[in-house]
């Protein structure tokens, strides 16, 4: 489990995150939403101990990492992985070498087993054709899959972490890659991978989530299911949803 308490964080003087509180189970799936600078990456980076917040505590499997040390810090990381929203691959390497990266860096593995994890991996999002193509050969949705692909390897994670993995992408290839969020979080609740995708793009949210936040000047205003996401009264929460549905409409014309 996760648990968020009252957590505050201030860039030079700047509050960002202003007591946010929630809790989640590794299993379960969840979209933060938020417009623009409103502290959905930073909250991504809290949980994984990358910033420490100013006050408030981050409980990580009934472990209060906020003192943690940095080598402390790796084990709590290695029950992550995540997919930061520039899905940087490194541009001079194939896809084989960016996804087999972390396992030579790891050390420990053999030649053969980095090749067959690297050919697992590749297979596990789809893309194991692209193996020995470069970054700039591949569609948006490949690269998306092959950064999916990289943040998997070398760990075993009990929850995924994305920030914003849909953006940039055709309402085609979004789909898709919802399509494999999903995938790699499947199973019964309770024993599945869960995830935790911050997004301003509520159709990707909606297609990969079952419980939602939005975060709104530094605190959580909205924590429930579709429903009543789709429902809230609250004016603001409202706006930002029918400005989302809209642009999904047009996005998907067949879709009603
Ligand atoms: N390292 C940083 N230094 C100073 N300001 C930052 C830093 N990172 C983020 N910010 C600011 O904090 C706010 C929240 O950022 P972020 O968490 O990236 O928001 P979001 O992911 O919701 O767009 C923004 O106003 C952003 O400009
Ligand atoms: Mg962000």
């Amino acid at each position: 489990m996760i648990e968020l308490e009252n957590i505050s964080l201030a860039y030079n003087n700047h509050r960002v995150l202003d007591g946010v509180s929630f809790t989640a189970q590794f299993w379960e799936r969840l979209a933060i939403l938020g417009g623009s600078g409103e502290g959905k990456t930073t909250i991504l980076k809290i949980i994984l101990g990358l910033i420490r917040p100013d006050a408030g505590r981050v409980v990580v499997d009934g472990q209060d990492i906020t003192g943690l040390s940095e080598s402390q810090l790796r084990s709590v990381r290695r029950k992550f992985t995540i997919v930061f929203q520039e899905g940087a691959l490194f541009d001079s390497m194939n896809v084989k070498e960016n996804v087999a990266f972390c396992l030579r860096e790891q050390g420990g593995y053999s030649d053969e087993e980095i090749d067959r994890q690297v050919e697992t991996l590749l297979k596990r999002v789809g893309i194991e054709r692209a193996i020995d193509l470069m970054p700039e050969e591949l569609s948006g949705g490949m690269q998306r899959r092959a950064a999916i692909a990289r943040s998997l390897a070398a760990c075993e994670p009990r929850m995924m972490l994305y920030d914003e993995p849909t953006t940039g992408l055709d309402p085609l290839t979004a789909e898709n890659i919802c399509g494999l969020i999903n995938d790699l979080s499947s199973g019964d609740p309770g024993e599945r991978k869960g995830n935790i995708i911050v997004t301003h793009d509520v159709v990707t949210a909606s297609k990969v989530a079952d419980r939602f936040l939005y975060l709104k000047e530094g605190r959580v205003i909205f924590d429930d299911d579709l429903p009543a996401l789709l429902n809230t009264d609250d004016p603001e929460l409202r706006k930002f949803i029918n400005s989302l549905l809209l642009i999904g409409k047009e996005a998907y014309p067949t879709g009603g």
